[in-house]
Protein backbone atom coordinates (compact mmCIF):
# COMPACT_ATOMS: atom_id res chain seq x y z
CA UNK A 1 0.00 0.00 0.00
CA UNK A 2 1.63 3.25 -0.60
CA UNK A 3 1.96 6.27 1.66
CA UNK A 4 -0.81 8.59 1.84
CA UNK A 5 -0.18 12.01 0.03
CA UNK A 6 -0.05 13.84 3.11
CA UNK A 7 2.58 11.62 4.35
CA UNK A 8 5.02 11.64 1.29
CA UNK A 9 4.59 15.41 1.29
CA UNK A 10 5.78 15.09 5.37
CA UNK A 11 8.77 12.75 4.39
CA UNK A 12 9.61 15.15 1.65
CA UNK A 13 9.97 18.45 4.15
CA UNK A 14 11.72 16.21 6.91
CA UNK A 15 14.87 15.54 3.84
CA UNK A 16 15.03 19.15 3.77
CA UNK A 17 14.98 19.70 7.01
CA UNK A 18 17.88 18.06 8.03
CA UNK A 19 21.86 18.53 6.69
CA UNK A 20 22.38 14.83 6.17
CA UNK A 21 19.44 13.03 4.69
CA UNK A 22 20.12 9.94 6.50
CA UNK A 23 19.21 11.92 10.03
CA UNK A 24 15.76 11.81 8.27
CA UNK A 25 15.26 8.20 8.25
CA UNK A 26 14.37 7.52 11.88
CA UNK A 27 11.62 10.05 11.53
CA UNK A 28 10.65 9.38 8.29
CA UNK A 29 9.79 5.50 9.33
CA UNK A 30 7.85 7.67 12.60
CA UNK A 31 5.82 9.15 9.53
CA UNK A 32 5.21 5.73 7.60
CA UNK A 33 4.33 3.72 10.33
CA UNK A 34 1.97 6.44 12.02
CA UNK A 35 0.29 6.26 9.29
CA UNK A 36 0.01 2.47 8.24
CA UNK A 37 0.77 1.04 11.93
CA UNK A 38 3.59 -0.87 10.68
CA UNK A 39 6.22 -0.16 7.82
CA UNK A 40 5.79 -2.23 4.87
CA UNK A 41 8.48 -2.75 2.43
CA UNK A 42 6.47 -0.62 -0.28
CA UNK A 43 6.26 2.45 2.26
CA UNK A 44 10.61 1.89 2.74
CA UNK A 45 11.28 1.88 -0.86
CA UNK A 46 9.02 4.90 -0.66
CA UNK A 47 11.17 6.75 1.72
CA UNK A 48 14.39 5.81 0.44
CA UNK A 49 13.08 7.39 -2.97
CA UNK A 50 12.13 10.77 -1.22
CA UNK A 51 15.17 10.71 0.89
CA UNK A 52 17.65 10.12 -2.17
CA UNK A 53 18.73 6.94 -0.63
CA UNK A 54 19.38 3.59 -0.86
CA UNK A 55 16.28 1.39 -0.14
CA UNK A 56 19.18 -1.10 2.01
CA UNK A 57 19.85 1.93 4.25
CA UNK A 58 15.83 2.45 4.95
CA UNK A 59 15.75 -1.46 5.45
CA UNK A 60 18.80 -2.08 7.77
CA UNK A 61 17.66 1.34 9.63
CA UNK A 62 13.89 -0.40 10.36
CA UNK A 63 15.35 -3.63 11.16
CA UNK A 64 17.56 -2.43 13.46
CA UNK A 65 15.14 -0.67 16.25
CA UNK A 66 12.52 -2.46 17.82
CA UNK A 67 10.36 0.10 17.98
CA UNK A 68 9.86 0.06 14.27
CA UNK A 69 7.76 -2.80 13.12
CA UNK A 70 8.11 -4.39 9.87
CA UNK A 71 4.83 -7.06 9.65
CA UNK A 72 1.62 -5.93 11.12
CA UNK A 73 1.00 -6.93 14.89
CA UNK A 74 -1.19 -6.57 17.42
CA UNK A 75 -2.92 -3.41 18.23
CA UNK A 76 -0.67 -3.13 21.71
CA UNK A 77 3.06 -4.73 21.41
CA UNK A 78 4.15 -6.39 25.09
CA UNK A 79 7.64 -7.21 25.51
CA UNK A 80 8.55 -9.14 28.93
CA UNK A 81 12.41 -8.99 30.25
CA UNK A 82 13.47 -12.24 30.91
CA UNK A 83 17.31 -11.36 31.73
CA UNK A 84 18.66 -12.66 34.79
CA UNK A 85 17.65 -9.47 37.41
CA UNK A 86 14.22 -9.97 36.21
CA UNK A 87 14.14 -13.81 36.07
CA UNK A 88 15.18 -13.88 40.03
CA UNK A 89 11.80 -11.80 40.81
CA UNK A 90 9.96 -13.99 39.08
CA UNK A 91 10.17 -12.85 35.29
CA UNK A 92 9.87 -17.00 34.38
CA UNK A 93 6.22 -17.50 36.24
CA UNK A 94 5.18 -14.16 35.05
CA UNK A 95 5.86 -15.30 31.51
CA UNK A 96 3.75 -18.56 32.09
CA UNK A 97 0.99 -16.91 33.23
CA UNK A 98 1.17 -14.09 30.24
CA UNK A 99 1.12 -16.92 27.53
CA UNK A 100 -1.62 -18.79 29.61
CA UNK A 101 -3.93 -15.56 29.76
CA UNK A 102 -3.39 -14.41 26.14
CA UNK A 103 -3.58 -17.68 24.62
CA UNK A 104 -0.45 -17.70 22.19
CA UNK A 105 2.91 -18.37 22.24
CA UNK A 106 6.06 -16.13 22.57
CA UNK A 107 6.00 -13.80 19.60
CA UNK A 108 2.23 -14.23 18.73
CA UNK A 109 -0.62 -12.23 18.38
CA UNK A 110 -3.54 -12.58 20.27
CA UNK A 111 -7.04 -13.81 18.42
CA UNK A 112 -8.45 -10.60 18.76
CA UNK A 113 -5.93 -8.67 17.37
CA UNK A 114 -5.59 -6.58 20.52
CA UNK A 115 -1.87 -7.62 21.91
CA UNK A 116 1.39 -9.25 20.39
CA UNK A 117 3.90 -9.96 23.02
CA UNK A 118 7.41 -11.60 23.09
CA UNK A 119 10.21 -11.95 25.97
CA UNK A 120 13.38 -10.81 25.55
CA UNK A 121 17.01 -11.23 26.85
CA UNK A 122 17.78 -7.66 26.54
CA UNK A 123 17.64 -6.05 29.73
CA UNK A 124 15.20 -2.93 29.38
CA UNK A 125 16.78 -1.10 31.75
CA UNK A 126 14.31 -0.88 34.48
CA UNK A 127 16.06 -3.63 36.80
CA UNK A 128 14.86 -1.91 40.42
CA UNK A 129 11.12 -2.83 38.90
CA UNK A 130 11.47 -6.04 38.05
CA UNK A 131 9.76 -8.08 37.10
CA UNK A 132 8.51 -5.74 34.34
CA UNK A 133 7.56 -5.55 31.07
CA UNK A 134 7.34 -2.44 28.28
CA UNK A 135 4.17 -2.13 27.40
CA UNK A 136 3.56 0.45 23.87
CA UNK A 137 7.05 1.82 24.88
CA UNK A 138 5.49 2.05 28.64
CA UNK A 139 7.13 0.58 31.85
CA UNK A 140 4.80 -1.82 33.55
CA UNK A 141 7.14 -2.76 36.94
CA UNK A 142 6.62 -5.08 39.63
CA UNK A 143 4.36 -7.31 37.88
CA UNK A 144 2.46 -9.96 39.74
CA UNK A 145 -0.72 -12.14 37.66
CA UNK A 146 -3.29 -9.61 38.96
CA UNK A 147 -1.16 -7.05 37.52
CA UNK A 148 -0.77 -8.37 34.37
CA UNK A 149 -4.49 -9.34 33.99
CA UNK A 150 -5.49 -5.30 34.46
CA UNK A 151 -2.64 -4.47 31.84
CA UNK A 152 -4.46 -7.03 29.42
CA UNK A 153 -7.85 -5.90 30.20
CA UNK A 154 -7.06 -2.34 29.67
CA UNK A 155 -4.83 -3.19 26.35
CA UNK A 156 -7.94 -5.23 25.21
CA UNK A 157 -10.35 -2.58 25.51
CA UNK A 158 -7.69 0.84 24.69
CA UNK A 159 -7.06 2.17 21.08
CA UNK A 160 -3.86 1.15 18.64
CA UNK A 161 -1.23 2.42 20.38
CA UNK A 162 -0.38 4.01 16.76
CA UNK A 163 -3.75 5.99 16.83
CA UNK A 164 -2.23 8.56 18.89
CA UNK A 165 0.58 10.62 18.06
CA UNK A 166 4.00 8.35 17.80
CA UNK A 167 6.14 8.36 20.89
CA UNK A 168 9.25 9.28 20.51
CA UNK A 169 11.30 6.90 22.62
CA UNK A 170 15.42 6.89 22.23
CA UNK A 171 15.93 3.95 19.49
CA UNK A 172 17.05 1.27 21.22
CA UNK A 173 18.84 -2.02 18.96
CA UNK A 174 16.28 -4.66 18.19
CA UNK A 175 16.16 -7.13 21.32
CA UNK A 176 16.62 -10.47 20.30
CA UNK A 177 14.23 -12.57 21.69
CA UNK A 178 13.99 -15.08 23.44
CA UNK A 179 15.34 -19.37 22.13
CA UNK A 180 12.27 -21.01 23.75
FE1 LIG B 1 14.80 -6.89 33.40
FE2 LIG B 1 16.87 -5.20 33.67
S1 LIG B 1 16.85 -7.35 33.82
S2 LIG B 1 14.82 -4.74 33.27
Amino acid sequence: MALAKATAEQIKDLAARYPSRQSAIIPALWAAQHEQGYVTDEAMHEIAEHLGLPPSLIEATASFYSMFLTRPEGRHDVVICINAPCMLRGADEMVAYLERQLGVRDGGTTADGAITWHSTIECLGACGGAPMMQVDHRFEEDLTPERIDAIIERLRTTPASHDAEPKRPSPRPRAKKSQN
